[in-house]
Parts: C-alpha cells; sequence; structure tokens
C-alpha cells in the first residue's frame, strides 16, 4: 500500500512546523518505519536538521522539471541512517518559480509518482506562507497536520490553515483531510498556555491533540541533526513520547478511518 503523504503546514512562521516534521519522522524511524521527508522550505531547516552531508538534486529542481516520478532521482540519504532519506531544500527554492503550464499546482504530485510504494510514511515540510509550494504541498498529501502555538492567534491561524485545505479538497484533492491540528511549544504551568489550548479544543474539537511540551533538547537535538530519540535527556524523553502519541495520528490509522470517526464522533 502506499504511504500516507502529510503535508505539515501552518500560514504562520515560527510555530514548529519543522520540529514537528522531524519529530515525526524521529518516531517513525524509532518505529523501524522507512520515511522521506520532502523539504519545501527554502529555509531548508529539515534538510539540516536530518543532517544531510551532499545535496545534488533538490526540491526547486524537482518542482522545475515537473515530469512523472522525478523525486525519484533527488532521494537522497540523511544522518539519520538508511530508514530515513529527503528530497532536500535549498535558497533557490524560493526565487525559482514554479513554471507555470498545465496544472502548476500538481507539480509535487507528479513528481512524486511511484514514491509512495518505497516508503511508509512521506512527510512535507511546508513553508510558512500559503504560497505555491503549499499548495503543491496540499496537491501532493493525503493528510495535512497544522501546527499551532497557544496563543491568542493560534485559533485564527489553525483556522487559516484548514481553510487552506478545504479550499485544496474543494479544487482537486477531495481525499484530503485534517487529521491532527497540534498545539506546539507548550508550558503546562502556564494558565494562558491552558486557556489557549481550551478554547482551541472548543473550537476544534477531537483535532486537537496532545500538545508537544516546550523542550530545550528539541532545539539541541536540531542542532546537532540527532533524532529527538536518540538524544539523551529528560527533557528528549518527554519530547518523544509526545511524537510517539502524534505518530499514531497520521501513520497507523488511514486517513480516511480517521476522518470518518472524526465526523462521526462530532456529530454526537
Ligand atoms: N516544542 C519546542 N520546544 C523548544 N523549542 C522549539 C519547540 N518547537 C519549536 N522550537 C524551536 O523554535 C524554532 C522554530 O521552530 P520550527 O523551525 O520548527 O518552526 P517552523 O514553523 O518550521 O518555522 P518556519 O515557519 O520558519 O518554517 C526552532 O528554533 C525550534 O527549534
Ligand atoms: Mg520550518
Amino acid at each position: 500500500m502506499d504511504a500516507p503523504v502529510v503535508a505539515v503546514l501552518s500560514l504562520k512562521g515560527g510555530v514548529g512546523k519543522t520540529t514537528v516534521t522531524l519529530g515525526l519522522a524521529s518516531a517513525a524511524r524509532n518505529e523501524r518505519r522507512r520515511v522521506l521527508i520532502v523539504d519545501l522550505d527554502p529555509q531548508a531547516n529539515a534538510t539540516a536538521g536530518l543532517n544531510v552531508a551532499d545535496v545534488g538534486y533538490t526540491t526547486s529542481d524537482v518542482l522545475y522539471d515537473g515530469r512523472s516520478g522525478v523525486g525519484l532521482d533527488a532521494i537522497t540519504a540523511t544522518g539519520w541512517g538508511e530508514l530515513v532519506d529527503v528530497i532536500p531544500a535549498e535558497r533557490a527554492l524560493e526565487h525559482r518559480a514554479v513554471p507555470s503550464g498545465a496544472d502548476p499546482v500538481r507539480r509535487l504530485q507528479r513528481a512524486l509518482n511511484g514514491v509512495a510504494d518505497r516508503y511508509d510514511l512521506i512527510l512535507l515540510d511546508c513553508p510558512p506562507s500559503l504560497g505555491e509550494l503549499t499548495r503543491n504541498a496540499l496537491f501532493a498529501a493525503t493528510q495535512a497536520v497544522v501546527v499551532t502555538e497557544p496563543s491568542y492567534f493560534a485559533v485564527q491561524g489553525a483556522q487559516q490553515a484548514v481553510e487552506a485545505v478545504t479550499v485544496a479538497g474543494r479544487e482537486g484533492n477531495p481525499r484530503l483531510s485534517v487529521v491532527a491540528i497540534v498545539p506546539n511549544r507548550t508550558r503546562a504551568a502556564l494558565s494562558e498556555h491552558r486557556y489557549r489550548l481550551e478554547e482551541l479544543r472548543s473550537v476544534f474539537g477531537v483535532k486537537v491533540t496532545d500538545a508537544i511540551p516546550e523542550r530545550t533538547a528539541i532545539q539541541q537535538a536540531q542542532g546537532a541533526g540527532v533524532p529527538i530519540h536518540d538524544w539523551k535527556s529528560a527533557g528528549a524523553r518527554s519530547a518523544a513520547r509526545a511524537f510517539d502519541d502524534l505518530i499514531g495520528r497520521v501513520a497507523d490509522v488511514s486517513a480516511r478511518d480517521l476522518a470518518d470517526e472524526l465526523t462521526t464522533r462530532e456529530g454526537r
């Protein structure tokens, strides 16, 4: 069976898309699953966090080329070992416009033809805007994970991302659904954070997952290019547990089953 293709998005910057992408990849690797990360952000933070030695063919080349299955040529090994590959990003992604022509938002989907059956999970790390890169991700994905932080803007930010998913669904990717809204960087001791989490749950119900805690170990592991599951500290272990819980949402259940389950529960 083809792997789920999960777009990790938020239209707001710096809320933790790359952190959630890397955390999910680390959790999947820990379960001995094969993972491919497609770095769609010109900042190339995911590529850096995966400790990639040699960047050759990149997401930019893949989108520019646009041929069916060309993504296979850009699959690159990472420092995380044999289970984790990347299609890396580079700064040029920002400046190199995706050629127009027929269906410009389907170039990534086309490029990934034949890729999904080689992996157990594909993660698309989106840039912080609803430009053509994120739109390409939303057409290639089978599931969307929306990342947010427990702030005053959380509900509004998540709503915009959910709306972008709905639009992609309407415009031609009806199998896409939001499987999780992930509050990141929370501190349980802060009443403001608890209040914002409640607010998110009151709007989005069961789609809101348990929060990913704020832990310095997350930044340390990213800086060292190491999976959070391999970083040895109490903070890393609590972060890793949060990603283990989260991966149950995206990789264990097929998107359709979970979407049905969520609709049933919300309908009650
Ligand atoms: N739970 C967390 N605990 C500690 N630090 C975190 C956590 N989540 C994210 N960070 C840190 O916050 C910064 C921004 O996170 P990240 O890069 O994942 O966000 P992003 O949404 O991908 O940003 P961008 O929009 O620029 O792509 C990074 O330095 C990251 O290490
Ligand atoms: Mg990022």
